[in-house]
């Protein structure tokens, strides 16, 4: 197998998907064993459900956060962490909400989707909520409910978080996407910028999927054997 010096590039961009997390024993989205085969999207992460039923949309997220603090990094999410730490020109742009590369080491994320360990008021903005448990399902202070700070479906994407991800994209010469079904977008067109930049393109992804073609290698493993042997 391929393995890689970090040294040898100036730009590295890890961007990950639920497959990352999947050998934590987080779920993935689509594909076996995927939350929306098991819950409908259309109840439980989009505005509409949030208007139509705010507990029951927070008691699911608060689900996810019991069930996604259960799990531990993975070794591949080590070595990602550890590069970020060592190499000036690492960044990881991610879909995940999960908050999993965090805690594998303390670095900052670029996160597209948002994150299950943050909600926002309407009118008090957005408060860390780092526990197991949301201390409350009301802000505190006006008593309006709290809706997770995260993307949901038909929701507009955070520009500024687009244009910072795509600035990454464009200057690098290493780009590793890991365990996304590219079924997203834009997030599925950030391989396309990478190589149309000129960087190595490599999937890391158990299965082909439409974006499969774009890369120069791709590589039929789980995240958490191919990151350790791609940079040991
Ligand atoms: N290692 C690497 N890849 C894996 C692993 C693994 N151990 N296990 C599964 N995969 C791959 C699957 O083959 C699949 O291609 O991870 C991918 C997961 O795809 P999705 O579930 O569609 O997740 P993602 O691409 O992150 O979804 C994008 O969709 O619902 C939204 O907002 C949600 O951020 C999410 C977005």
């Amino acid at each position: 197998m391929t393995t890689i010096k970090a040294d040898d590039y100036e730009r590295i961009v890890f961007f990950t998907g639920a497959g990352m997390s999947a050998e934590s024993g987080v779920p993935t989205y689509r594909g076996r064993g995927g939350i929306w085969n098991q819950y409908r999207w259309e109840e439980y992460a989009c505005q509409e459900a949030f208007d139509d039923n705010p507990e029951k949309v927070l008691q699911f997220h608060e689900l996810r956060r019991q069930s996604v603090l259960a799990c531990k990094p993975h070794p591949g999410h080590f070595v990602v962490a550890n590069l970020a730490k060592k190499h000036p020109g690492v960044a990881v742009v991610t879909q995940n909400i999960d908050g999993m590369h965090q805690r594998a080491g303390n670095f900052e994320v670029i996160e597209m989707h948002g994150s299950l360990w943050r909600v926002r008021c309407p009118i008090h903005g957005i408060a860390d909520e780092p526990d197991e448990k949301y201390k409350s399902f009301r802000c505190e202070q006006c008593g309006n409910w709290l809706r997770p700070d995260i993307i949901w479906f038909g929701d507009m994407l955070n520009q500024d978080v687009i244009h910072e991800a795509t600035r990454i994209i464009r200057q690098c010469d290493l780009f590793i996407s890991v365990g996304t079904s590219g079924a997203v977008w834009p997030a599925a067109g950030f391989p396309k910028i990478a190589k149309e930049q000129g960087a190595r393109c490599i999937e890391i992804n158990p299965e082909a999927n439409d974006m499969s073609s774009i890369y120069d290698e791709n590589l039929r493993e789980a995240a958490g054997n191919a990151l350790p042997k791609l940079f040991e």
